[in-house]
Parts: C-alpha cells; structure tokens; sequence
C-alpha cells in the first residue's frame, strides 16, 4: 500500500485493510476457514468472543495453539452467545495486527436492542500506519525496546486523513455521508498498538450505549476515550446544521519523564448531504474542527470510563447482564511496571539504563515468558511439554507503587533497585466456577502508562477504579456491586488501580495481558487456566483434528 510517498509491504486479510467485517446474530456459530498465504505463522483471535468450550478457537499463539504455518489451513468453530454489540478479531502472534484486523458485529436474534433503533450502522476502526518491519518491532520489544520504532501515522478505518500528506497532497479521510434527523450507531473499536485515544465529532453529542459487546446505561458525551483493545458503541444524532464537520482520534500519553512518542492524530469527515449553498456556518470551506483533549490528558479518560454502567435494572435487568456475586473465592493483586534482566542470562549486572541489562514488563515482578515448543492449553490437556510456574497472587514486596520518581531510567535512580525481574510462563489455576476478583494496580516503576488489561474467554465486571495505590480499607467501600458495567477490556489507570470480578466458568487456557503491543511483547501477560466442571457441558473438549502442530 502506498502512504506518505512510500510503499510498504503490509499483510492484509483478502485484500483489505481493515479486514472483512465479521457480522452475526447472537446464538449464531461461527466457522471461519483461515488459508494462509502469507510467509508468516498465524493465529487469529476473536477478541471479546467469549468462546464457551471453545478455548481450542481463541486463537491466542502458543498460549491455544500454534501458529498456522505458511500454506497450511486452520477452520475457526465457535459461537457468539450471550453478548451483543461490537468486538473485532485481530492476529495473535506478534505485531502483524496492525495490518490484521476487523470489526465482529453482533446484533440482538429479536427485537430485543433496548434503545432507538439506529438508522445506519457505521463501524469506526481506529488504527495505525506502520512503515516498520512488525515482525521485528516486536523483536526489539522483546529485547528491551526502542522508543524508534513508532508508528507513521493513526487511522480511522485505514485512512490516514488529511493530516498527513505526501509531498503536499493530502492523505485520504473517512467520509461518512449523513441525512439530517438520521441515528448514526458508530461502532468504535482501538486497533492500535500502541495508545490509547480521544474520539470526537465537531457539533455533535455522543450517546455511549455499550462497550466491549455489552449494554450500557446510556450518557451523553462530546468526548469518548477508546482504550487500545476496548470497543464502544455511541449513538449520534445527524442535528447539526448541515455542513461538513471533523471526527478526530488522537492519541493520548503520560507526559515527561515518561518516553515520549509523536503525536498521532487522524480525521475524517461527517457530511450532511444536500447543504445548502447558502447554509450558514458553511461558509468557510474547511469542515469544523472539535476541539480535542490534550495529548498528556490522562484524567478525561478516568472519568470517561469511571463513568460507565452496565445496564443491570432493579429485579432482574438486562437478559445478557447477571447480577454481581457477592462471594469471592479467589483475590489477587498484581502489579504492573518495568523491571530489567541482564543480558547473556547473568544474574547480576549494571542496571540504570546500562545495556549490561535490557528492560522488561511484568506482572507481580514475573516477565511472561511465551512458550516456543508446545501451546500452554495443549500442555496442560496433554499433560505435559511446558514448564510454567504459579503467578503470585501478590507482588513480591510492597514500596510506594505511584511514586512518580521511578519514572526516570537514570543511573543510581530511585527505581534501580526495584528493577531486578525475571522470566517464566507463569500460570493461575481456578476451580470450576470460583469467583476470581483481581485488583490491578499500575506503577510508576520505569514509566507511568495506563495499562489495558485484557482477559480471555470471559467477561468481567469493573467495580471501581481510583489514581495512588490499592487500599483494601477504603477502596472496597467504592465498589459497584449493583450495575458494574461488563467488559473485556479494563483501562488501568496511569498511577492508579482498577477492581475486577468474574466468574471462572469457561475451561481452558486464557490469556490475561496488557494490549499494548510493547507491553506484551516484554512480557505483560499471564494465563489463568479454568478448570472443567463435573458435566459434559462444562467439560472443554477435545482439540480439534486439524489444530496446527508446532513445527520448531
Ligand atoms: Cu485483543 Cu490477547 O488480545
């Protein structure tokens, strides 16, 4: 594809980028024939699906299955039940989903969507444009990063906007044609890899319906944050004069000390048809601009998400949406920051910034290590092939999480002595149906990011959020125990905390990690595998006869 006056080999699915839409009916099975053509080991996941006895499908590479290699063929079987609203799919192996991703749609089997039926349907994927070789940027990452390898540009569905020019000719927007009076329902979904962003139209309220394929208790916004990883469903009402008017995405980052990466900002353009020639406020030739966020805002999205609810009503609610459980079998609190290893596999060595040592992400101080020989579901349903270790359910030591004078890499820094980490495939087991509450608590060890937790093969209620460290005494006095909104996807606040609670009733092998792409690729990631139940139909089945074998 050709951008920014260079062509770039990109691998797309059939030819689009965005790929093809995914559109069911809830209840519906999905089968999916994945040919892959493309001189790289594949897997796709279905992000967000919660694939009831289906781990086998998840399509999380090495952590499910092995990547589909070169001209081979894999067949994807699963069902879209109990959810409704928009997810996406995306590649699990590196960081070819950039390029390798698309909308899943999933509207009600009846007539059983509880606003306005909307008039049109649009899906707005916000993106990057990557000039870079992914597969090795995920390399560098894995070896420490480096703060060069950014993306070229953002993107609403695969244009870059007419921010971005090649040598004075304007890239391409996104042109949503509207008639006045109309609902528009705008699917957002973050495909990035790296950011967070702020979506807004000029002259145009949004109504924010439901995130990560579940129904929300409607309120009304000029801004909407999109976490990377996160979906959320807005309606707009076509009631501005009619005119041409800018969306824009812009990406958000915590300011100095943090790294700094360029700002990334893509438009496209909401346009009335038939404006009049006369039309005031359409006088000037170029459309209206809304007036973003700034870049190092990271309290707009607190609030955005703290102000999220779940449609649960009093006695009984929403079909899809099931009341908290109140009993708790299960707590952990993890931590998420940088730490550093040693390179050539020492044990000691300077650390500080010196390339004696190599940064690394984790959770509770372990760095995930992705096995390479055997996926971690075939291990465990084969009972054996990959050597993992319990994931703590605390960090090893306590210190002032937050203390923002981690941020700063710098020899003899705050942070050096809390920087040693090591690697393992670390793993959590639950018993059939325990009830798993996990407190996420975001440091300031190295960097300052929000963190993006996403789980696997199960939704979750968020039950509160809040900036500093966790204090079990006063925070679990905030939890929302009575219409948490249900997601996928949890933005962990930058120097703050969020609570989540589920219950661990789909068995298999599910991955738990930041969406960020470098914060996987350095490890931010763990499995919680689910035991099965006592019945059949809590029982995961076999593998698939044609699962990839590993080829290594
Ligand atoms: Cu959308 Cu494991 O990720």
């Amino acid at each position: 594809m050709r951008h920014l006056c260079n062509d770039t080999l990109v691998t797309v699915v059939n030819g689009q980028f965005p790929g093809p839409a995914l559109e069911a009916t809830e209840g519906d099975t999905v089968v999916v024939h994945l040919v892959n053509q493309s001189p790289y080991g594949i897997t796709i996941h279905w992000h967000g699906v919660k694939q009831r006895l289906t781990c086998w499908a998840d399509g999380a590479g090495m952590i499910t299955q092995c990547p589909i290699q070169p001209n081979t063929t894999f067949t994807y079987r699963f069902d879209v039940s109990g959810q409704e609203g928009t997810l996406w799919w995306h590649s699990h192996v590196s960081a070819l989903r950039a390029t390798l991703h698309g909308i899943i749609v999933i509207r009600p089997r009846s007539g059983t969507y509880p606003f306005p039926k909307p008039d049109v349907e649009v899906p707005v994927i916000i993106g990057e444009w990557w000039q870079r070789d992914l597969i090795k940027v995920d390399k560098n990452f894995s070896i420490g990063g480096s703060f060069d390898d950014n993306p070229a540009a953002a993107t609403i569905n695969g244009k870059l906007g007419d921010l971005y020019n090649c040598s004075g000719v304007a890239e391409d927007n996104f042109v949503l044609d509207v008639e006045p009076g109309k609902t528009y329902l705008l699917r957002l979904v973050n495909a990035a890899l790296f950011s967070e962003y702020y979506f807004k139209v000029a002259g145009h309220k949004l109504t924010v319906v439901g995130a990560d394929a579940s129904y929300l208790r409607p309120f009304t916004t000029e801004v909407v944050a999109v976490a990377a990883g996160e979906t959320i469903d807005v309606l707009m009402v076509a009631d501005a004069p009619p005119c041409r008017y800018y969306m824009a995405a812009l990406a958000n980052q915590p300011p100095v000390p943090d790294p700094q990466i360029p700002v990334f900002i893509s438009r496209g353009v909401v346009q009335y048809n038939n404006i009049p020639s006369d039309a005031q406020n359409c006088t000037e030739k170029s459309p209206l601009m809304p007036e973003m966020p700034d870049q190092h805002d990271t309290i707009t999205t607190f609030y955005f998400h703290g102000n999220l609810t779940g449609l649960q009503q009093p006695g009984g609610g929403h079909p899809l949406l099931p009341q908290v459980r109140g009993r708790v079998d299960e707590r952990l609190f993890l931590t998420l920051g940088k730490g550093s290893m040693c390179t050539h596999n020492k044990t000691s060595c300077k650390r500080g910034g010196s390339n004696e040592s190599f940064e690394v992400a984790y959770i509770n101080n372990v760095s995930f290590h992705l096995p390479e020989t055997t996926a971690v579901l075939e291990a465990r349903y084969y009972g054996s092939g990959v050597a993992v270790e319990q994931l703590p359910s605390m960090p090893p030591r306590a210190f002032n999480f937050t203390d923002t004078a981690l941020i700063p890499v710098v020899p003899g820094g705050k942070m050096e002595e809390l920087e040693p980490t090591r690697k393992a495939t670390t793993t959590r087991r639950f018993a059939h149906n325990a009830t798993v509450e996990v407190v996420f608590q975001s440091t300031a060890t190295m960097q300052s990011d929000s963190n993006p937790m996403h789980l696997h093969g199960h939704d979750f209620f968020v039950l509160a959020q809040g900036h500093g460290n966790y204090d079990a005494g006063r925070d679990v006095r905030s939890y929302n125990l009575v219409d948490p909104p249900m997601k996928n996807t949890v933005q962990v606040p930058r120097l703050g905390w969020a609570a989540i609670r589920f219950v661990a009733d789909n068995p298999g092998a599910w991955f738990l990690h930041c969406h960020f792409e470098f914060h996987i690729a350095m490890g931010m990631a763990t499995v919680f595998e689910v035991d099965s139940g006592p019945t059949l139909e809590t029982t995961l089945p076999p593998p698939p006869s044609d699962l990839p074998k590993c080829t290594r």
